[in-house]
């Protein structure tokens, strides 16, 4: 009789180890789709096709109470509107009042529970410009609008939610902000685009910090080529024959139309990854996508000279310098630097 016991009692603590081992985070994975029991993640920037999208379906199957918002309500699709746990909603990052009447739709759906997970995945990316035509008014400033002040308009609005949420259960909460690649290296032609995602690498490492004391974790996510709308979205580029760039104006066209190179990451693997990397509890900068490595390799182990010469002469700037050095003194011997720097833009 005893030992029956015992034998049943060790069997089911057992199954219950093994299942915490095999199912880690089980209650989070639950699909029962009772909101009671789920965490919460709001996600800037869905529109179909978007990384914004997939993040709102790997948090959805993670057992996750989505609010999925983008700037026009008729970019969310009604299927996804008509799943359970999935909520959309309007969020223009840009509009002040658009914000604040999210944070009252969503405070009053959570019911005094928070918001486990902040995404600001909403973002714009300018390709083509040249910093000394840049008009700071109108292109520069709302590129800033979406990509820096958005994300820390969504964070000042979503920090109380955030520190609810930390509260119950001595638990965490996590704001993941999509940064890029461009943001950690330097190279010509998305001026904008990259001090835009470098001032936002920055805020949300200053956040960590300021953060941390209330259990706040945040994750900025250096991304690079991912499957998206990001490269059609983009301004068309024009090219202007009075501009100092004239000669290289199709080198430049070439750079905008393939700035996301073709081999991406599906967008579903990449989505995958950021909510295990968010269950996993990392914060700081983490890397992502393909081609990490390389853009890592050039911009800390490569001296920043060997790396601007080899961008330089791929990207068509050593072919216009040399355009320059021809119209002054006329009569050079190409050098074998020069003969180098001809063969890399070719290759490009
Ligand atoms: N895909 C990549 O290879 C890659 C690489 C590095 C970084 N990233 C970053 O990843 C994030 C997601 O981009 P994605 O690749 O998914 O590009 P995407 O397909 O173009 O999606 C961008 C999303 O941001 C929204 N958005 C753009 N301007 C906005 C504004 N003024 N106000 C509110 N929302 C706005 C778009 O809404 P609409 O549909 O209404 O325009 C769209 O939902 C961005 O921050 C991007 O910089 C992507
Ligand atoms: C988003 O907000 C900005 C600032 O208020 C506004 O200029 C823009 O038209 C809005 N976009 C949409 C799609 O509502
Ligand atoms: C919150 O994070 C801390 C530190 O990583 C961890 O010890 C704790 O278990 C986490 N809480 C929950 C509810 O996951």
């Amino acid at each position: 009789m005893v030992s029956s016991v015992a034998i049943s009692s060790a069997l089911a603590i057992a199954a219950l180890i093994a299942w915490k081992a095999l199912v880690p985070n089980y209650k989070t994975s639950s699909k029962s789709g009772r909101d009671g029991e789920s965490k919460s993640v709001l996600i800037t920037g869905y529109s179909e096709g978007s990384i914004g999208a997939a993040l709102a379906h790997a948090f959805h199957a993670h057992g996750y109470i989505v609010f999925a918002t983008a700037r026009r309500i008729s970019n969310i699709p009604a299927r996804l509107q008509d799943l359970s746990r999935i909520h959309a909603l309007e969020l223009n990052v840009t509009d002040q009042t658009s914000i604040n009447r999210a944070v009252t739709d969503i405070t009053r759906h959570v019911d005094g529970k928070g918001l486990d997970v902040l995404v600001n995945s909403a973002g714009t990316m300018l390709s083509g410009l040249k910093l000394v035509h840049v008009d700071i008014d109108q292109v520069g400033k709302q590129c800033f609008e979406v990509n820096v002040w958005g994300p820390l308009r969504m964070m000042q609005a979503f920090s109380a939610l955030l520190v609810k949420a930390s509260e119950k259960d001595n638990g965490n909460a996590t704001v993941v902000n999509l940064g890029s690649i461009i943001g950690e290296i330097w190279f010509a032609y998305q001026p904008l685009y990259a001090a835009s995602k470098a001032a936002l690498h920055t805020i949300s490492e200053s956040m960590r910090l300021e953060l941390a004391p209330f259990r706040i974790r945040v994750l900025a996510v250096v991304v690079d080529a991912v499957q998206s709308n990001l490269q059609r979205n983009q301004p068309r580029f024009h090219a202007n024959s009075d501009s100092f760039y004239a000669p290289i104006q199709e080198k430049i066209r070439d750079f905008v139309e393939g700035v996301v190179p073709h081999s991406e990451t599906p967008t579903e693997d990449f989505a995958e990854q950021v909510v295990r990397d968010v269950e996993m509890g990392k914060e700081g900068k983490v890397w992502r996508g393909q081609g990490v490595w390389l853009i890592w390799f050039l911009g800390t182990i490569m001296p920043t000279r060997v790396s601007d010469w080899v961008f330089s002469a791929m990207k068509g700037l050593s072919g216009l310098r040399r355009v320059r050095e021809a119209s002054g003194s006329g009569t050079r011997k190409a050098g074998w630097s020069e003969k180098l720097e001809k063969w890399l833009e070719v290759l490009a």
